[in-house]
């Protein structure tokens, strides 16, 4: 049993279990929960093989004018090892406020390169991957500022405190060789809130069902890269941020926005039938003849097979009110793919057909590479960039 799962369990067997539900007495008896910790080092950087975590916060960063590839190695060696400490709850070199650090919450760092990178630093042969750049497609209105970068780095983790603080401290140290290109931040359900279980979008529907289980076979085939060598045990990241509009959406029967999604919003089952845990049936037919999970839902053009599939760990964001009063929430849609093509594939077609294009707008767009992990002493990006 993980160390989390642990702890839960002795909250529960300890519990006062009343009206269905525990006392706040109970909670408060669990400090040790922000003490959870997650390995650093290894295989795979963390933060992608792992139960989901509550919050989520993505930074983009581009290098500043002079920095060369000697100078990136310097900065991924000190965000090496801030992340190393900072994921383990030790505050760093120089920190800022160490207390901050004493509750990790299973806080993980991740570290993406852009291409832009590459080719500022004179490495664009070094780039491990065929693709540059994510497309521009039809039903794309990106706004500048949530575009690209040269760096990107994911903290994500149960606590939004420890979260600020890792994202603070590493853009204190990451600063005279970058400026920061945008943040974004996201969530999910507070920690402790429906464990064991697929969160909700902010448009209700329970997402995430399709990913394979972490720790096996499937989500290494589908999320970890297998070449070149220097590449071996990293993976490709896209990141999306979808503004959802709400205004018609909410209007929409339950049945509509089952329909437009080929699953229900009560329960995340198919829309042709079973449980969560039954797979799509894409070829049962009503008795008009027209296919159950819709030609145009979201899931049936998603759909892959034969392990072809992606990592989605996207997280809710709210950012308040546009100026015209919309409502800035949606989804930083996030994937991990072994091969960047399954996922250039998938939105493609999404972008022609999908059902969910009536109610969401991509507004923002990224491309990284996550470098593969590493063991104590050598730093986030060496194989690529040293
Ligand atoms: C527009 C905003 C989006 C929303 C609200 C959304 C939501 C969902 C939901 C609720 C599901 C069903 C449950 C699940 O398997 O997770 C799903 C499935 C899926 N989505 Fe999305 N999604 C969006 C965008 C995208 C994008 C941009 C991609 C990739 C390009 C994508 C790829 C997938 C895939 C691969 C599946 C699984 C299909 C299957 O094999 O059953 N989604 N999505």
């Amino acid at each position: 049993m993980s160390k989390r799962k642990q702890l839960l369990a002795v909250v529960v067997a300890g519990g006062i279990f009343a009206a269905g539900g525990f006392s706040a007495l109970e909670l408060q008896a669990t400090p040790e929960f922000g003490r959870v910790i997650e390995p650093f080092y290894g295989k795979h950087q963390g933060g992608i093989e792992v139960a989901r975590q509550a919050n989520l916060t993505f930074l983009a960063l581009d290098i500043k004018e002079g920095i060369d590839k000697k100078a990136v190695g310097r900065m991924m060696r000190v965000l090496t090892a801030d992340a190393a400490l900072l994921t383990q709850g030790q505050g760093i070199i120089g920190d800022s406020q160490f207390e901050m650090a004493e509750n990790p919450a299973r806080l993980t760092i991740t570290f993406g390169f852009g291409y832009s990178l590459f080719e500022k630093i004179g490495a664009a042969d070094s780039w491990p991957i065929s693709q540059k750049v994510i497309p521009a497609y039809l039903i794309d209105k990106l706004e500048k500022q949530w575009n690209d970068g040269d760096l990107l780095i994911q903290a994500a983790g149960d606590d939004p405190i420890s979260l600020f603080h890792a994202i603070h401290e590493l853009a204190r140290d990451a600063s005279p060789f970058a400026t920061i290109r945008w943040q974004q931040r996201g969530f999910s359900n507070a920690a402790g809130v429906n464990i064991g279980n697929n969160p909700r979008s902010l448009f209700g529907q329970v997402d995430g069902t399709a990913n394979a289980a972490i720790g096996t076979p499937e989500f290494d085939g589908r999320t970890w890269s297998t070449s070149p060598s220097n590449f071996v045990g990293g993976s490709t990241m896209v990141i999306r941020r979808i503004r959802f509009n709400f205004g018609t959406w909410d209007r929409l029967s339950t049945n509509k926005k089952d329909a437009a999604l080929g699953r229900k919003l009560k329960d995340g089952s198919p829309v042709s039938g079973g449980d969560l845990t039954t797979p799509l049936n894409l070829d049962s037919k009503k008795s008009d003849g027209s296919y159950e999970v819709a030609d145009d839902a979201h899931v049936r053009i998603a759909f892959t097979d034969k392990n072809r599939g992606i990592t989605r760990r996207g997280a809710n964001y709210d950012d308040n009110y546009l100026a015209d009063g919309t409502h800035d929430a949606g989804l930083i849609f996030t994937s991990f793919q072994a091969e960047l093509k399954r996922f250039l594939d998938i939105q493609a077609a999404l972008a022609m057909v999908d059902s969910l294009n009536k109610w969401t707008t991509p507004v923002g767009s990224a491309l990284f590479i996550i470098a593969p992990g590493v063991e104590k002493g050598d730093w986030v990006g060496s194989s690529l960039l040293s």
